[in-house]
């Protein structure tokens, strides 16, 4: 590894599988990537955020969230260490006073300075912003390249107009990749086993899902939509463990009990977002993201999706995702699968994990994923894109 934190190259050389993948430690540039709660960015409020390694700062104006690089031109400094806004469209750093527009990056004027010739002539990166279902979404990725429609980069169903989303944020000390690898391994359910969620949700929860042939994962490539991997968990293509054996001694039961066999499937899509459907009961779906921060932490955005026809019924899953799925589901299942990254994150951190781990027949549906997201993401994050050149020269008309 070299001293940015990226892969080194000697090291990507030996990958048989997936290289542009775990090249990707800082994830897949060009992508749209969900940042925040759009709840959390009230009108007028200003908020930093890291993705994929890049600064931003986003501004919620006349209803609609801009996003600027977070780096002043003239020294540096991240203008959100002490944010002044003087005006509602602009933010001033608070060092020399350089003020800029948020809907366009531009150097407007120098609070403080009058009549320098920079004014108008620089301006800050810009950053797509869209806001759906409650989330705000920035694309990062390169100036010339022309956003894709959001609906290619979340898993499908999520932008159905009926389906109403609740969730939580939370960072997680471990590479974007484990996070991704944990939510779509098949096996993990092991560690999920005394989980509360068993008996809240009624959960015939197994042991293990144990594929039982090549058909037990798929992909999806549509050219007009998300790419992403399938696991199917229909009786013919997964086997679920309820008993574990040690010898041939019976050590562990799963929940067989359970009234409630869920998901059917779970789908990995580019460029990190998990669907767990239905989930954990059969009238919701988990929809989930693990966004690249820096090498060694991701967001982990979790939601909830049910399809709900009115008010009525919207305001009732509101109130029973907070009473219910949000302590038992979001915090107390997936607990578990935070520490169960944090506890792999070292193994990986170097980059020798990928040439050391030794997978399994079920990992099958992780290496399909690591071979899809390297021949269909759009871009690798690399130590340039973070670091930019200090300023743009605008072309003077
Ligand atoms: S560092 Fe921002 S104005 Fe000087
Ligand atoms: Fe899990």
């Amino acid at each position: 590894m070299d001293n940015s934190g990226f892969v080194d190259a000697a090291l990507l050389a030996r990958v048989r599988v997936g290289r542009e993948y775990v090249a990707a430690k800082y994830g897949f540039r060009n992508h749209w990537y969900p940042a925040l709660f759009g709840h959390e960015l009230a009108e007028g409020q200003a908020r930093p955020v890291t993705l994929l390694g890049e600064n931003i700062l986003l501004k919620r104006i006349d209803g609609r969230v801009h996003a600027i690089h977070d780096r002043c031109l003239h020294r540096g400094v991240p203008l959100s260490r002490k944010l002044e806004c003087y005006t509602a469209g602009t933010v001033t750093c608070w060092y020399h006073g350089f003020t800029y527009r948020f809907a366009d990056g531009v150097l407007c004027d120098i609070a403080g300075t009058a009549g320098s010739a920079v004014i108008g002539r620089r301006k800050l990166r810009t950053y797509p912003v869209s806001e759906a279902q409650g989330l705000v979404f920035v694309f990062v990725g390169d100036a010339d390249h022309t956003p894709p429609p959001l609906a290619h980069d979340v898993p499908p169903g999520f932008l159905d107009a009926e389906l109403a989303v609740h969730g939580k944020r939370r960072v997680v000390a471990a590479n974007w990749r484990i996070g991704c690898e944990n939510g779509f391994d098949s096996t993990h359910i092991f560690i999920h086993k005394d989980s509360v969620l068993v008996a809240e949700a009624d959960l015939a929860l197994p042991l293990g899902l144990q594929p039982l042939g090549r058909h037990a994962f798929q992909r999806q490539l549509d050219d007009d939509g998300p790419k992403g991997v399938f696991d199917n968990f229909g009786p013919d293509e997964v086997r679920p463990v309820f008993t574990a054996t040690i010898e041939g001694e019976e050590v562990l039961h799963g929940a067989i009990g359970g009234s409630n066999r869920v998901p059917q499937d779970i789908s990995m899509w580019l460029p990190c977002a998990l669907r767990v459907r239905p989930w954990p009961v059969p009238e919701t779906t988990q929809f989930e993201w693990y966004v690249p921060i820096d090498a060694d932490h991701h967001l982990y955005l979790q939601t909830l999706g049910k399809r709900c026809t009115n008010e009525r019924e919207r305001d009732d899953w509101a109130r029973e995702f907070h009473a219910r799925w949000l302590p038992k589901a979001l915090d107390g299942f997936n607990d578990d699968d935070v520490w169960a990254r944090e506890a792999t994150q070292p193994f990986y951190a170097d980059d020798t994990g990928w040439l050391e781990e030794q997978l399994f027949e079920p990992d099958g549906n992780i290496v399909e994923w690591r071979k899809l997201a390297s021949a269909h993401a759009r871009g690798i994050q690399r130590p340039e894109h973070i670091d930019p050149p200090g300023h743009t020269v605008l072309s003077v008309d």
